[in-house]
């Protein structure tokens, strides 16, 4: 059984898992950050009341606070019901069963929700789509993208991937992806063009201590130089 999603889902991770994911030490977390395609997660909101100067951007910022809230719940047993019939594709040690995954996700869904106002009017969710993202060249010192490139590898092509890290490039320094595989835990079709597409910039493939996904613990780090 494998994977397979109609749509790029909206589904949240929270502050801990960025942290993490992207091996975010206490001096990354103090630079201005945008995350792309941050959707639903509580990054935004935790590092934000920790002091913290974070952006998110994604499509779904267009859409109300209830308007979310519904595309969370249409979209939850979807998620919950393929992840049951994909088990062994990833590790149950830290996150201990489906029913654990889910009270996790929906619990960084919520305090996203209950910061989602206050967090529009005070310009921290912007809408926007990659890979043309509205803002200025190097209006941020680090661009984070979470489980949308490389994992929906077969929603987007080679072409689109390229593109849009050249659009994070343009708007910050440094570009961080995670994973490097997609829905079925495969290292991402597209990683090697994007190695090849950005082999005069700085690139650096970094272990991270994270793994859900089996074999889901590298980050891609992409500088400008
Ligand atoms: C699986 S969610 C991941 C959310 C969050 N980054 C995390 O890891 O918890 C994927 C997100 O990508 C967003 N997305 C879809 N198409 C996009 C695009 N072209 N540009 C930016 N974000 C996009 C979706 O709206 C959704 O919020």
């Amino acid at each position: 059984m494998a994977f397979k999603y109609e749509n790029v889902v909206p589904w949240g991770r929270n502050f801990d898992e960025y942290r993490r994911m992207f091996d975010l030490q206490p001096a990354d977390l103090s630079k201005r950050i945008i995350g792309c395609g941050d959707g639903p997660a509580s990054f935004n909101t935790i590092a934000n009341q920790r002091g913290g100067h974070v952006t998110s951007v994604d499509p779904i910022y267009v859409l109300t606070k209830a308007e979310i809230e519904k595309r969370i719940e249409e979209t939850y047993q979807t998620v919950i019901s393929q992840t049951e019939q994909n088990q062994e594709k990833f590790r149950w040690d830290q996150i201990r069963s489906v029913a654990e995954l889910g009270q996790i996700r929906m619990e960084a869904m919520r305090v996203f929700l209950a910061s989602y106002d206050a967090g529009k009017a005070n310009n921290v969710y912007i809408p926007g789509t990659l890979p043309v993202l509205p803002f200025q060249d190097d209006t941020f010192e680090l661009a984070l993208c979470s489980h949308f490139l490389f994992l929906y590898s077969d929603h987007l092509s080679s072409i689109f991937h390229v593109e849009a890290i050249q659009e994070m490039l343009r708007i910050a320094q440094e570009v961080r992806i995670f994973p490097l595989l997609d829905v079925n835990a495969q290292r991402s079709i597209h990683l090697d063009s994007v190695l090849t597409a950005f082999q005069d910039k700085s690139l650096e493939i970094r272990k991270v201590d994270y793994e859900f996904q089996i074999g889901g613990n590298e980050v891609l780090i992409v500088k400008n130089r």
